[in-house]
């Protein structure tokens, strides 16, 4: 059912954790299942190059597969590449998700724009493309067909 990839990342997941004086965190959640993701980013306010990214997730195995490799596609990024990256870019770096957990890949979508609309906010710029997150993407699911 789930890629070789998938199992790799929910069983040794990457960048798990906090980052003490973050840059920005978002957090968002899904209430249909009730699970939970939170991102912390480090940026370089000069380059705008994500130095590290850290998260923490109380869900399924695939939400804590996408934050993982969600938090591996953005660091040494710069936030405008890091707009870039869908929850399709990460479950093709996945190898795929099953069709009913396409919604725990956009946790980590959600995520890592609400950790970036905090920056934003916090340092009073317009990150183009960048809208304000939901804090509960199931309505998000409504939109997906499965
Ligand atoms: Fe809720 Fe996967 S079942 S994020």
């Amino acid at each position: 059912m789930y890629s070789a990839k998938v199992m790799d990342h929910f069983q040794n997941p990457r960048n798990v954790g906090e980052i003490e004086d973050a840059s920005g965190v978002g957090t968002v959640g899904n209430a249909k299942c009730g699970d939970i993701m939170r991102i912390y980013l480090d940026i370089d306010d000069k380059t705008h190059v994500i130095r590290d990214c850290k998260f923490k997730t109380f869900g399924c195995g695939a939400a804590v597969a996408t934050s993982s490799m969600a938090t591996e596609l953005v660091k040494g990024k710069t936030i405008e590449e890091a707009m870039g990256i869908t929850n399709k870019a990460v479950m093709e770096a996945l190898d795929g998700l099953p069709p009913v957990k396409v919604h725990c890949s956009l946790l980590a979508e959600e995520a890592i724009h609400a950790a970036l609309w905090d920056y934003a906010e916090k340092h009073h710029l317009v990150i183009p493309g960048l809208e304000k997150p939901k804090s509960d993407i199931s309505e998000h699911d409504e939109e997906e067909e499965y």
